[in-house]
């Protein structure tokens, strides 16, 4: 399973590229926006400067909501670095965009998914990742985790490769059910992936262990 870190903050990424489980990284317009990254100059120096960190995929989001704004987005986007994915709403010229991207031999995350149909037709476009938003989910009192299950099942019965990304990753657990259930990528918060290392047991052992080493 594949760990992205879910944000635009260079510090983070650096943390956890030094963990040394990284597999890339994943933004979007609200996590550029708080890391106070503004203007087009700046947007793409930040994308080039996340690329240098990492060695795996890094999403780029769009902000056109129509077809022709979203290919010119996503033809500069992916210009900027062979690490680039291009990131697409799911919406109808999202649809599009991401068969023409993916025609054009462009890779594509397509973003905001919150259906089995939407990831449907999604992989049917030929995305190279769907975002599931689990968490956002959740808010609404709906199992975020079930629809990683059936979108799994969906792209199993076709052999699909577009890849599972489950997103709006909020804690632990839900990176293990992610990780049980066989989504490809979960990307988190860098907390989240901290936290899978803590156990009390682990602390109160070790401090013995030393505790007896200095015997
Ligand atoms: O990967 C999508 C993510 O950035 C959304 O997370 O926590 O805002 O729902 P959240």
């Amino acid at each position: 399973m594949k760990f992205f870190i879910d944000t635009a903050n260079l510090a983070q990424i650096k943390e956890a590229q030094d963990l040394g489980v990284l597999d890339g990284v994943t933004t979007n317009p609200s996590l550029m926006a708080k890391e106070g990254i503004k203007g087009d100059a700046n947007i793409l120096k930040h994308y080039v400067d996340i690329c240098n960190i990492v060695t795996g995929d890094v999403s780029a989001e769009v902000i056109s909501t129509d077809f022709e704004g979203m290919v010119r987005e996503g033809e500069a986007l992916a210009k900027l670095h062979p690490q680039i994915v291009v990131k697409v709403p799911m919406i109808k010229e999202g649809v599009k965009a991401i068969k023409y991207f993916t025609e054009k031999g462009i890779r594509t995350n397509c973003t905001l998914v919150f259906s089995a149909g939407q990831a449907l037709l999604a992989a049917k476009a030929g995305a190279t990742y769907v975002s599931p938003f689990i968490g956002r989910l959740d808010d609404v009192s709906t199992d975020g985790l079930t629809l990683i299950e059936d979108i799994r099942t969906i792209y199993d019965n076709f052999g699909y490769e577009t890849q599972i990304l489950a997103a709006s990753v909020r804690h632990p657990m839900h990176i293990i059910e992610c990780a049980k259930i066989g989504a490809d990528v979960a990307t988190c918060p860098l907390s989240a992936i901290i936290a899978l290392l803590k156990h009390p047991l682990t602390d109160s052992g070790l401090a013995q262990f030393l505790k007896d080493a200095g015997k």
